[in-house]
């Protein structure tokens, strides 16, 4: 899963893993059981691999610093204008980077994206990274390549850092990735050197999702952990 399959995805509108809605598990771990809303402009949210996800938004409308990296310029620039957000445009290393511009009345924090390859960012754009969300991005990636992502992530967070990370596990034989099924096994055979893994949730999910019934599924779980860089 290179990144031109990414782009050309996002050319061709291919976008099926794109959800309108904010995803529940945010809204939930960082909305309700998060911090009281004036403590939350010091913590930063990472947004691996994120699109033109809406948690973006929600994250920063909800006190957050956001920022995220996507390798699809169509993309980043989708996630600006559909959301009505003018930005200013910088470079960094080897990253296009788009921030937005605040409005008068906003308090939102502002929301970055360093449009490039996650894999070439550098550690000193995560000093004050405290948390990530990983939704869709570590399963958008084969075998591989999830290998070499847990490893960057390693790489660029500091101790004490949060992962909010959720998956998807289904019988791989049934239908061929994106997204790939990632087993708990998966999950600690990738992070558990680096990270203390705590599984919080889980759910077949499968009667709601027909696009994946039509791909073949009988069962789809989803399954939510903590991440905590040691
Ligand atoms: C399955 S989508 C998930 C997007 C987002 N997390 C969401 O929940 O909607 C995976 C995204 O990762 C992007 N992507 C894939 N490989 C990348 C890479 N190496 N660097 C940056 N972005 C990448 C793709 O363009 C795509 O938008």
């Amino acid at each position: 899963m290179e990144i031109d399959f990414w782009i050309d995805r996002w050319e061709n509108d291919q976008t099926g893993f794109h959800q309108p809605q904010i995803n529940p598990y945010l809204v939930y771990f960082y909305g309700e059981k998060g911090p009281p809303l004036e403590q939350r402009d010091r913590l930063r949210v990472f947004v691996p691999l994120c699109g033109k996800s809406s948690d973006m938004l929600w994250l920063s409308q909800n006190g957050y610093k956001v920022f995220g990296v996507e390798c699809s310029e169509r993309a980043v620039r989708a996630f600006f204008e559909e959301n009505g957000l003018a930005c200013k445009h910088a470079t960094k290393d080897d990253h296009a980077l788009y921030i937005s511009e605040k409005q008068a009345a906003d308090s939102s924090p502002a929301i970055e994206i360093y449009q490039g390859d996650f894999f070439a960012l550098q550690a000193d754009v995560f000093d004050d990274v405290s948390d990530v969300f990983d939704r869709a991005s570590l399963i958008a990636l084969p075998e591989d390549m999830r290998k070499q992502y847990a490893e960057k992530m390693a790489e660029l967070l500091k101790p004490g850092t949060r992962v909010l990370l959720v998956t998807l596990s289904y019988e791989q034989s049934q239908m061929d990735g994106p997204p790939f099924s990632v087993s708990e096994e998966d999950v600690h055979a990738l992070y558990a050197e680096n990270f203390s893994v705590q599984k919080l949730c889980f759910k077949d999910i499968i009667d709601d999702e027909q696009r994946m019934k039509d791909r073949g599924l009988n069962s789809l779980v989803e399954t939510v952990y903590k991440l905590t860089r040691k």
